[in-house]
């Protein structure tokens, strides 16, 4: 009997999302002919809330794509440049692209965004540095230590913005206290989505806690009415939800252990992960077509990194008991 394909390209949350969330979509439905609040406020004072901060320090956004756009916009002149890490998080260059304005780009080291790496790259004319943590493609963290390393050793005029969109799943204790260190180096912008652990991708809310002036010129930035009803009140309820949270990075580490052992076990060098997404390489294209094609054929589809730059990796959301299992099935033949 043929499966159901299953799509674990985009890093979803493959256990949906909080009951209290489609509650809260249940019970605003029939709000849609009302505007929502100006600037999503009940939201941010949520936020707020959570981080035990002032909801002038969070900056809201459809999506955190949406603030990447934001804080390129708002931060980055003419001739001035973005700093970031090869193999990571494609809306970075492709945004400033959009916006005309040049991307560099430090390499990696073992598929780890190492700080240090970033260094040489730095130039009077960089005025912006991105760093996904997990990265996203690779599931590899920087630590508390390196990413202070780096706050110390460049000019305060330059924004970091650290994008913890899969900050939930991490189990390394090393894991940076970003929070903290914005304490101390206010040009630190912390970066967050309701699209990955939360499990709402489709309402499109992301956002962002940063030092009160830098706050305050993003927040004069934003579009009025950007966030709807239904995204601000599901968002306020997944937060509320934390056993939802817990069993779904529960569960997802066990499964990406189980996946990554299995697929090291095949011979594939796929890479510890700290995300809910495992990173494969090849040593040729044609090796990871077989795997590409042949998960493909039997209804399973992942990322090819081509369609990002990177011809010879795939990269696998990690899925639940069922669907991983599955996987190695076909892989085994
Ligand atoms: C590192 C990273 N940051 C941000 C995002 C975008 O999230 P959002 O759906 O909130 O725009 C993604 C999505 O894949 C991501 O991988």
């Amino acid at each position: 009997m043929t499966q159901p394909s299953v799509k674990l390209s985009a890093n979803e949350n493959c256990y949906g999302c909080s009951p209290l969330a489609l509650e809260a979509i249940l019970n605003n439905y029939k709000q849609a002919h009302v505007y929502p609040e100006v600037f999503a406020a009940s939201l941010k004072d949520r936020l707020a809330k959570e981080y035990n901060v002032s909801d002038k320090n969070i900056v809201v956004g459809a999506g955190s794509v949406n603030i990447i756009d934001a804080l390129i916009r708002t931060f980055v002149k003419e001739k001035e440049e973005v700093l970031t890490f090869e193999k990571s998080f494609v809306a970075y260059a492709q945004l400033a692209g959009f916006h005309n304005r040049k991307c560099v780009f430090a390499p990696l080291s073992d598929f780890r965004c190492v700080p240090n790496n970033l260094l040489p790259f730095v130039t009077d004319k960089t005025k912006l540095i991105f760093i996904a943590n997990p990265n996203n493609p690779t599931g590899t963290i920087i630590t508390h230590d390196e990413l202070e390393g780096l706050l110390k050793n460049i000019p305060s005029t330059i924004t970091v913005v650290i994008d913890e969109a899969y900050s939930e799943y991490v189990t390394d204790k090393a894991f940076p206290n970003s929070l903290l260190l914005q304490q101390t180096y206010p040009n630190l912008i912390i970066l967050h989505s309701f699209s990955k652990i939360h499990g709402l991708a489709g309402l499109r809310i992301g956002y962002a806690i940063a030092e009160l002036s830098r706050a305050q010129v993003l927040n004069n930035t934003q579009i009025p009415f950007s966030l709807n009803y239904l995204s601000c009140a599901s968002a306020i309820a997944a937060l509320n939800d934390k056993t939802f949270v817990a069993q779904s990075a529960k569960a997802n580490t066990e499964q990406g252990h189980y996946l990554h052992t299995e697929l090291r076990k095949l011979g594939l060098k796929s890479i510890a992960t700290q995300a809910n997404f495992i990173y494969i390489w090849f040593s040729t294209d044609d090796e990871k077509l077989k795997i590409y094609n042949l998960l493909q054929e039997n209804g399973i589809l992942i990322c090819d990194m081509k369609v990002f730059g990177q011809e010879k990796a795939l990269r696998i959301t990690i899925g639940d008991k069922t669907t991983n299992e599955r996987i190695v099935g076909v892989l085994n033949g």
